[in-house]
């Protein structure tokens, strides 16, 4: 008895090769992000989830720029002419035949096509005795897609392009996904009886009616939701893929536990993390590798990008690039985080402040209009509302500045780095430091010099 769950060595072909002449771009069409990866990504993951070999990926237009993009983790086979989609899975054939039992091929302008749907065809072409399973999908508008012809059994005949469809077949509106799977030893020999089409190219879709013409049995897997099936030609394609990709998005951290106050304003990078009960408000941006913990209120009008935000904190109307927030930090209105900024526990940071690669240990508080820069900031320390550290000198080098525990920076201070003041002192508002602080001291003035020593309870 034949096992019924037999294990197949499953290689999935990424097609990417062709031009995509219609974006009008220097940028291969399969590298234009969306959402924040490049399109092809999405194919491959797809791809990845239904296949069991490492995915191979067919270049040829702009194949350095796609490699580089897409990195090591997959095969590359060369097209060198992009003579069609038949030719290209004959380009990546010494990457699966005779190691793989099914090759699963798409499409990479397709980043909506899903894993689970590759695994249903997949389950397709293993419940299949003959050699070719593919997915279809009803649509109104079949604009652009082969059509599905069937006979009058029901079963699949071939697929038209349509080019060549007659007026009957263009009215057909079951049309071809552009993602199929096959018997890998069948696919060798069919490959080669691929005859070249009146556009010459030889297309892969043809293989279906040399199934058919065998006598073989052909599965279709109909698509159930046809935004699937979106295909990136042009960039309105690719505003329309954003837009579905987004509310996707979107709604996976809904049904994950954050609370979106407009989707439709809230812009969420594929790959950002956002912990339950976080309220995201309207036009905010979460990019890159960005994650928020639990708990916290992200915007309105924030952008958070490559940043780690701990549990419980608020941030309004700011902008934050790689920055690290610990528990319960406030920021905002109007604060900007730049590279290796990093606020500890409970840090108050409030409107027109920038900090920029420095730490700002527990409880700092730095209410108003404020540059820190290249800083140690101890526990509690009270920065003035004006205070900058002047961190940039003439030869072109960024100089370091230490502020010890507990110290209190009166408003408009000017801290000529390298320069520290020591834990628990105190700077007269609008002082010049240039020379360091002892601890627990007072100094005031422009430059700033000792005014007193402080006595404990002063
Ligand atoms: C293809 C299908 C069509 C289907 C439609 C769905 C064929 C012949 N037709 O048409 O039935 O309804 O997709 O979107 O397959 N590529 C290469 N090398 C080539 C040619 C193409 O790698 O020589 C790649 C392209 O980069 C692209 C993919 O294959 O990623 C599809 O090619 P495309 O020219 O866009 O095919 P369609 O005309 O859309
Ligand atoms: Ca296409």
């Amino acid at each position: 008895m034949p096992n019924p769950t037999p294990h197949h060595r499953i290689t999935a072909v990424i097609l990417a090769a062709g031009q995509g002449t219609r974006m009008r771009s220097r940028l291969p069409k399969v590298l234009h992000p969306i959402c924040g990866r490049p399109m092809i990504r999405y194919a491959l993951e797809a791809a990845q989830a239904a296949a069991s070999e490492p995915p191979v990926v067919v270049v040829g237009i702009g194949a350095e720029e796609v490699k580089a993009a897409v990195g090591p983790e997959v095969r590359f086979a060369l097209q060198e002419q992009q003579l069609g989609t038949g030719h290209a899975v004959l380009a990546a054939q010494d990457s699966w035949a005779g190691s793989a039992d099914l090759v699963l091929v798409t499409y990479a302008d397709m980043p909506l096509l899903t894993g689970e749907t590759l695994r249903r065809l997949v389950a397709a072409q293993q419940a299949n005795p003959g050699p070719v399973s593919l997915l279809t999908v009803r649509m109104e508008d079949p604009h652009g897609f082969g059509r599905i012809l069937r006979g009058p059994e029901g079963g699949v005949l071939s697929i038209v392009e349509e080019a060549q469809a007659t007026p009957e077949q263009a009215a057909i509106r079951e049309l071809n996904v552009g993602a199929y799977c096959f018997d890998a030893r069948w696919l060798q020999g069919a490959l080669a009886r691929i005859p070249l089409s009146p556009k010459g190219e030889y297309y892969l879709t043809d293989a279906v009616g040399i199934a058919v013409v065998d006598g073989l049995r052909v599965n279709a897997a109909e698509l159930g939701d046809p935004i699937e099936v979106l295909g990136v030609n042009t960039r309105v394609h690719l505003a329309e893929a954003e837009k579905a990709m987004r509310r996707r998005i979107n709604e996976a951290c809904m049904l994950a536990g954050a609370t979106l106050i407009d989707p439709e304003s809230t812009y969420i990078e594929a790959g950002v993390q956002i912990g339950s009960d976080t309220v995201i408000w309207p036009n905010t941006y979460l990019r890159g590798s960005t994650q928020i913990g639990e708990g916290c209120a992200i915007g309105p009008n924030t952008m958070v990008q490559d940043t780690r935000v701990g549990n419980g904190c608020t941030v309004v109307a700011s902008v934050l690039e790689g920055a690290v927030l610990e528990d319960r930090v406030t920021m905002g209105p109007f604060a900007r985080l730049r590279k290796g900024a990093h606020l500890a526990e409970g840090v108050h940071m409030g409107n027109f402040g920038e900090v920029k690669n420095s730490y700002l240990a527990p409880g700092v508080k730095m209410g108003h209009f404020s540059y820190i820069g290249d800083a140690d900031v101890g526990p509690d320390v009270n920065i003035g509302a004006g205070t900058i550290t002047c961190n940039f000198s003439p030869d072109g080098k960024k100089n370091h500045t230490e502020i010890g525990e507990g110290a209190f920076i009166g408003s408009d201070t000017l801290l000529v780095a390298p320069v520290s003041v020591g834990a628990g002192a105190i700077t007269g508002s609008g002082s010049v430091v240039t020379h360091d602080v002892e601890p627990e001291t007072v100094v005031v003035g422009v430059p700033a010099r000792l005014l007193k020593k402080l006595e404990r309870g002063d």
